[in-house]
């Protein structure tokens, strides 16, 4: 008799930047056509840090609910997956750990691999809990997506975060195996030591995502993975949410099986608002689906994950009978309509005024609603403070 126990994410909250552009003013302040953004791109707004806001305070904030509902009992690792370190040697998730209150016998490690770290996190995650059921461990993806003003890419910047408990006999998603897992050497998008916008060669990129697409899947497959037609809904992880329907319909040509648009659309509902948050993306994408109308217990989610550089991983989770138990659809709208407008003047200004120099110690003011805060750098190190 197989006694393993039952593993996959037991709990998932959200949290994002609290200032929103509107890409239909930055289409007009670009001389751009809106259709091409909402339909050609497939997004309609993106989120922005406030200047006491990045990867900390969105994964602070996102995890704080899971920590309410849940309490510390059993933690004893945070991963925190992200494309925007703060720091090349101390992990975010350490900071988080303090704003957090979390105990002191605790493990808290970085993972970077672009937008993949957190699908990485997830899987290092179950193994911790494989090995001992009692642990239950604490995932943030949190990320702030930013390329240079007047690029292609513009249009594709946001900012969010997820947070995720996995644990045994969970309340959300049960994660069996196999997965499949694809990697290869491309430069399509990286981001220097000397950069904090990323370089991308944009059109390298659609080809290396759909490449590892098809290349995880088929592993997958040879790994004994289920058929396609037994796929219920599908989460593709969304630069921009049209990529996910480039995605989408690539599989269908390359399994040869009709893949109605419906089993993944629900999935792009909060990162059309959102747009990209790398590491936090296929999250989002998960959250939707599970936040959506239909009932889904015991149906089966498709994940697709990428990292550019390039990393893809395709793996399934099975939905749990009691998932509706606590309902997050209400939350994470009211969180994204609570997000105050700026204009395109304003997001610009907020873009450019990102601290780069950490030789002056600064001050920066607790402009957002919180309750997490970057408070400035004294003597070259970043300081948070909770409300
Ligand atoms: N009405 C409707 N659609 C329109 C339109 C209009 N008026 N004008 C243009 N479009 C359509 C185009 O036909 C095109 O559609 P198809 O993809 O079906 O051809 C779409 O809008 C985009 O237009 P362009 O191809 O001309 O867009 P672009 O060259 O200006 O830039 C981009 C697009 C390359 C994606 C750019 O935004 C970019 O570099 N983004 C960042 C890179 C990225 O997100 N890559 C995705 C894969 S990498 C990844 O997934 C990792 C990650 O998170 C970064």
């Amino acid at each position: 008799m197989n006694t393993a126990p039952v593993i996959g994410i037991h709990d998932l909250a959200v949290a994002t930047g609290s200032r929103v552009l509107d890409l239909a003013d930055l289409a007009y302040a670009t001389g751009v056509e809106p259709a091409k953004f909402h339909k050609g791109l497939g997004q309609d707004q993106m989120s922005v840090p406030a200047p006491d806001e990045d990867i900390v305070t969105m994964g602070a904030a996102a995890a704080a609910p899971i920590l309410e509902r849940h309490g510390t009992a059993g933690i004893r690792t945070v991963l925190f997956a992200t494309e925007t370190g703060v720091d090349q040697s101390k992990a975010a998730g350490v900071f988080v750990h303090r704003l957090l209150g979390l105990p002191s016998s605790c493990r808290v490690v970085e993972l970077k691999q672009a937008c993949y770290g957190g699908t990485a996190a997830l899987q290092m995650a179950m193994g911790i809990v494989a090995r001992d059921p009692r642990e239950r461990v604490l995932i943030i993806t949190s990320d702030v997506a930013r390329y240079g003003i007047d690029t292609a890419a513009e249009p594709t910047q946001g900012a969010g975060a997820v947070a995720m408990l996995v644990a045994a006999d969970p309340d959300l998603l049960e994660i069996p195996g196999p997965t499949g897992v694809w990697t290869a050497d491309i430069d399509d998008f990286w981001r220097p030591n000397d950069s904090d916008v990323a370089m991308v060669e944009g059109k390298l990129s659609i080809d290396a995502y759909l490449d590892a697409f098809t290349g995880a899947w088929d592993d997958y497959r040879a790994q004994g993975g289920v058929d396609v037609g037994e796929i219920d809904r599908f989460c593709h992880h969304q630069p921009f949410t049209r990529m996910a329907e480039k995605a989408h319909r690539r599989l269908a040509e390359h399994t040869g099986v009709d893949l109605p648009l419906e089993t993944f659309l629900p999935s792009t509902f909060y990162n059309r608002r959102i747009g990209n948050s790398y590491t936090a993306s296929l999250f989002f994408a998960l959250a939707a689906v599970l936040d959506a109308d239909d009932d889904l217990a015991g149906a089966r989610v498709g994940l697709f994950s990428y990292g550019s550089g390039a990393v893809g991983e395709f793996f399934t989770g099975i939905v749990r009978p009691g998932y509706r138990e606590v309902m997050r659809r209400e939350r994470t709208e009211q969180m994204l309509d609570a997000r105050v407008p700026v204009s395109v003047a304003d997001y610009r200004a907020l873009h450019r005024g990102v601290p780069r120099d950490t030789t002056n110690d600064i001050t920066v003011d607790a402009v957002s609603a919180g309750p997490f805060h970057f408070a400035g750098i004294v003597g070259r190190a970043r300081r948070y403070t909770r409300d």
